[in-house]
């Protein structure tokens, strides 16, 4: 179970108690949900029965990935309900492709004419655009070279590309025309403000906005985005996840 916000010394009987509880639910059979920092008991968790994605998830996910389903499982699902829109697919902080490698084979984009971009500077969060905070927490685990691994994941999708830099300033240099899918998951308010700023124009009515960090106390994202949002007339959806969801419905 991945779980963190009260003192540390406090968390141990955290877990401890919500284990028992939770082996109440196991005990009578009861479907339950523990981990990404969310309890949820007694729901139908559909995504996690469709095999297909599970497939897809498994070939993808890193040993620690296992408590990000539910996330990746609202991501797969955004991108299919932005295929109504006219445009390419962004991703604004790819990391080691993770989310995009179970959406590319999940939802068989490269079948697609759509070009998956996945933007990232691969070495961490950018001065520039981010909290000193957020640097000092997040980025010794950016540390370690990714690039590399990420070109050979995707070596052979004929319709991802990948640019690396930093997010905003190369958008002026590679950008699509026009935009079906915005995925924000850099963890820095600022630069995710900034990313959907410059697409929001590119987006066609039906597009779709996901940001990974939305409602996470732990992220300055939310203000970030959710002040932007009013501006243009449209609100981000807070999901249980963490993730803000937003569809365009005018311009
Ligand atoms: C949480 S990770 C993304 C996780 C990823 N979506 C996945 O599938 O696992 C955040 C990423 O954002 C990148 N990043 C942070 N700030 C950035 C910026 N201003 N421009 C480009 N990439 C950035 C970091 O290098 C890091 O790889």
């Amino acid at each position: 179970m991945s779980f963190y916000g009260p003192p540390v010394e406090a968390l141990g009987r955290f877990v401890h108690h919500l284990g028992a509880a939770i082996n109440i639910y196991k005990e009578n059979n009861i479907a339950y949900w523990a981990g990404d920092n969310v309890v949820a008991l007694a729901r139908r968790f559909s995504f996690s029965r469709d095999q297909r994605f599970r497939a897809a998830f498994a070939k993808h996910a890193g040993p620690d990935d296992d408590s990000k389903m539910w996330r990746v499982a609202t991501y797969r699902w955004a991108i299919r309900s932005a295929f109504g829109a006219h445009g390419d697919l962004v991703e604004c902080g790819a990391f080691k492709g993770f989310y995009a490698g179970v959406a590319v084979d999940y939802l068989e984009l490269d079948r697609g004419d759509r070009t998956f971009y996945l933007y990232d500077t691969f070495e961490g969060l950018d001065a520039e655009f981010s909290s000193e905070h957020a640097r000092d927490t997040l980025n010794p685990h950016y540390a370690t070279p990714f690039y590399e691994n990420v070109v050979r994941r995707f070596a052979s999708y004929r319709h991802v590309r990948i640019v690396k830099g930093v997010v905003p300033n190369i958008l002026s240099e590679v950008a699509p025309a026009a935009v079906a899918f915005l995925h924000l998951d850099m963890n820095a308010g600022h630069a995710e403000h900034e990313a959907l700023e410059f697409f929001w124009p590119r987006i066609p009515v039906g597009g779709v906005v996901l940001s990974d960090d939305f409602g996470r106390i732990e992220h300055d994202v939310y203000d970030a985005l959710s002040v932007w949002a009013t501006h243009v007339g449209h609100a981000f959806l807070e999901l249980p996840t963490g993730q803000g969801l937003l569809f365009k419905t005018h311009v």
